[in-house]
């Protein structure tokens, strides 16, 4: 038995791990200030609310419960906010990790999770990204992530007892299996979520950013993994340092791409409802296709996923978003 600190328990993807841990030995405290998670979603474990800007509160925390592993999910996420204020996600994402990282080393939490993106690609040549591809991050959000991911990096090089895994999520989608967790986040800007959402009436219209991509269809590329083989992919990475493995980056993604339209499509079979769909202008920096090379992961951390299917990523999502109320 092992005890976590998972910061961000809380929130879409913290929950869904949680959710997943529940089921081990391990002893669970979440770490939350509820700024875009939600009380209902933890299900499992003990929330401490608290922001990770009040370093008096988390180092007390830290100092006392000789943590074995840290799963880091606390930031800000969503990409145009970060490049209209930066700075929220500097501070958030960057210096909140550093202070985390630091305490993690002072009271000798030494494994230590984080949720990396794959935005830290950026515009990659080909548009299938593996862990070595060129990393140009267009957003202030991706740039946040990667200097996160800098400071794991030497700081693994320089403390021998330090151990890390990065995961590099891409298009994260879908609600647990078991329905007891989903998406909440407020504000979103996930394209599975807000057409969902558009099908349930909860929203007017869809709108696809961009029909005139040098695509199949015109409209881009993405890799969606569902929430419950993200989660295993978390459970996997715990078992693995605890285990003693050392520092890696790795791809959480299925290696296959979808465009825009097949998944509105995908999502109008599901509900059975054709809402309205508006083409508007492309977004800048938007990559035109973003998909992982996913075999590392495989090798490295035994990952099996069981979920990679577009349609049941969907009925998930949708069924979930038909009986939440947020
Ligand atoms: N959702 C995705 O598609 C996706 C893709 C790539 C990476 N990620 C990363 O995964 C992590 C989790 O994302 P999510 O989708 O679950 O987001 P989320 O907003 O649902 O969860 C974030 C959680 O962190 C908490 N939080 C935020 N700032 C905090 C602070 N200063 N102190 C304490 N708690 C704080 C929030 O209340 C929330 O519960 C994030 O780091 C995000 O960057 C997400």
């Amino acid at each position: 038995m092992a005890k976590i600190l998972i910061t961000g328990g809380a929130g879409y993807i913290g929950s869904h791990v949680v959710n997943l841990l529940k089921n081990s030995n391990h002893e669970l405290i979440i770490y939350d200030n509820l700024s875009t998670g939600r009380l209902e979603s933890v299900v499992s474990g003990k929330l401490i609310h608290g922001e990770l800007e009040d370093l008096e509160k988390l180092e007390g925390l830290i100092s006392s419960e000789q943590f074995d592993a840290c799963i880091h999910f606390a930031g800000s996420i969503i990409v145009p906010e970060s490049v209209s204020d930066p700075l929220k996600y500097y501070y958030n994402n960057t210096k909140n990790t550093l202070d985390l990282i630091n305490l993690c080393v002072k009271f000798r939490v030494n494994n230590f999770i984080f949720s990396s993106t794959a935005a830290v690609y950026g515009m990659s040549e080909d548009g299938v990204c593996s862990e070595d591809s060129s990393l140009n991050p267009i957003s202030p959000y991706g740039k946040t992530k990667l200097m996160s991911e800098w400071m794991l990096e030497d700081l693994a090089k320089a403390n021998q007892d330090f151990n890390y895994v990065a995961l590099r999520y891409f298009n994260v989608a879908g609600a647990s299996l078991d329905g007891k967790v989903g998406q909440c986040s407020p504000h979103s800007t996930h394209l599975i979520k807000l057409a969902c959402e558009a099908a349930l009436g909860k929203r007017e219209k869809l709108s696809i950013f961009g029909d005139n991509y040098e695509t199949k269809d015109g409209t881009c590329i993405r890799d969606y993994i569902h929430t419950d083989d993200l989660a295993l992919a978390h459970g996997n990475a715990l078992d693995y340092l605890l285990n003693g493995g050392d520092s890696q980056v790795l791809n959480c993604g299925y290696g296959e791409g979808y465009s825009v339209k097949e998944v509105v499509e995908t999502v109008k079979s599901v509900s059975g409802v054709n809402f309205p769909v508006e083409i508007a202008p492309r977004r800048s920096g938007d990559p035109v296709m973003l998909v992982s090379k996913a075999e590392k992961i495989r090798e490295v951390l035994n990952w099996s996923p069981k979920y990679n299917d577009l349609e049941l990523i969907v009925r998930t999502a949708f069924e979930w978003e038909r009986n939440f109320k947020g």
